[in-house]
């Protein structure tokens, strides 16, 4: 997949440094021929000897190598990869990079490049939500750069949060992606996916059968065209996908304010089977049995997701698209659900537990548009999966 393509890997200084000798395994094991640059931080948490071992090639370190300038130059070494890939990307290096300083080796080799960069920041969460990494960050996504991640979950430093590097697999994902192109490179597609949690109490919640397997079929099948999806996932029993950017949350509503944070996209593919009700006041401790008397459960409407971003005023996806799981009366329920929540397409399906659908291998939907209703055949969940993606990337041309 990576055959002879020519990866200099530039490696700053931060902990998940330590995965980078993984990584470059990782991306040989594809083909990938890996040069790598250490800056003088990041020698701190990996050694050369180690990275030039596994890496098969020598270290490039020092900005004023007489040898390196007589044999290649820096200017050379960055423009013969077809790939400069910086992992982990510091809060610093990003800033070196934002402002266009060349003090060392690799922000000069950032600099003087005309390859495509791709960057797997890791850092700190204060660091990562301190607006001038965020500023940063714009900055560089104005400029090209490609971000893989960060994702979220525990950090090194014990705290919990955006900023943890993604893996050196999923990191190798949006590589070949990138390599393979394909025809939704440069478009960023949403997916909900998933259950949601509605907590009763602290040790409660009110949930759904949903698995969360079609949703994470949709975000593979749009990573396999180029998309840059993100993931937003309440928790579902199947592990999300290489190569996506997942937030993973619990209710309905941080599933909205997720997917607001995550706007604007170029399609959104709302997959979650949201719970329609929450427990409108949840008990701050856990409820006790009280003497044969049965606690009553008041319920408050979820917002709906799908409808609110189908009627945006302002910056609605090109494209979105719910799904509509019914047992009975599927298309006449699903046709309605399409009209009054305003989304563009509705993927109708059955879910009637004869049919084995709900956490099953297969799926047999209905795509409704404005042209309307298509039934597809009875077929794995990847299947279905790549066939959606097709679409969307054939009608996002045409957006
Ligand atoms: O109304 P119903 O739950 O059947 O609609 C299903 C579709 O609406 C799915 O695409 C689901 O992801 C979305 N939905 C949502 N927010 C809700 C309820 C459903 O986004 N609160």
């Amino acid at each position: 997949m990576l055959a002879n393509k020519r990866i200099l890997l530039i490696i700053s200084g931060g902990i998940a440094a330590f995965k980078c000798p993984d990584l470059i395994r990782r991306l040989r094991e594809r083909g990938a021929l890996v040069t790598p640059v250490l800056t003088r931080a990041a020698e701190e948490f990996v050694t050369p000897l180690t990275i030039s071992a596994v890496a098969g090639e020598k270290v490039h370190g020092a900005l004023f190598d007489l040898t390196a300038e007589a044999e290649m130059g820096h200017i050379q070494l960055s423009r013969s990869a077809d790939l400069l890939l910086v992992v982990p990307a510091t809060a610093d290096l990003m800033a070196k990079m934002a402002q266009g300083r060349a003090d060392d080796l690799a922000s000069t080799l950032l600099l003087a490049t005309d390859t495509p960069v791709m960057i797997a920041p890791a850092m700190n969460v204060r660091m990562w939500l301190h607006p001038a990494t965020q500023r940063n960050i714009a900055t560089l996504k104005a400029d090209g750069i490609d971000m893989i991640g960060p994702d979220e979950g525990d950090m090194a430093c014990g705290e919990f949060g955006p900023g943890r590097m993604v893996e050196p697999l999923d990191i190798v994902a949006a590589v070949e992606a990138h390599f393979r192109g394909g025809p939704l490179k440069g478009r960023r597609v949403l997916v909900t996916s998933g259950p949601t949690h509605e907590p009763i109490d602290p040790v409660r919640y009110i949930a759904n059968r949903s698995s969360g397997a079609q949703g994470t079929a949709i975000a593979r099948a749009l990573v396999a065209l180029g998309a840059e999806v993100v993931f937003i996932t309440g928790p579902a029993d199947v592990a999300p996908p290489a190569g996506v950017q997942v937030v993973r949350v619990e209710t309905a509503i941080q599933m909205l304010e997720a997917v607001q944070a995550a706007l604007p996209a170029d399609a959104a593919i709302f997959a979650a089977a949201v719970a329609d009700w929450r427990v409108a006041s949840a008990s701050g401790s856990k409820i006790k049995k009280d003497g044969g008397k049965l606690p009553v459960l008041e319920f408050a409407e979820n917002p709906d997701i799908l409808a609110q971003v189908s009627q945006m005023p302002d910056g609605r996806p090109g494209l979105v698209i719910g799904f509509a799981a019914e047992t009975d009366d599927v298309l006449a329920h699903a046709t309605a659900k399409r009209a009054r929540k305003g989304c563009d397409w509705i993927i109708a399906n059955d879910v009637s537990p004869t049919t084995g659908i709900m956490g099953g291998a297969e799926n047999a939907v209905t795509l409704i548009t404005a042209g309307g209703a298509e039934d597809w055949p009875r077929m794995g969940k990847d299947q279905v999966a790549a066939r959606l993606a097709a679409r969307v990337a054939e009608a996002l041309t045409e957006i």
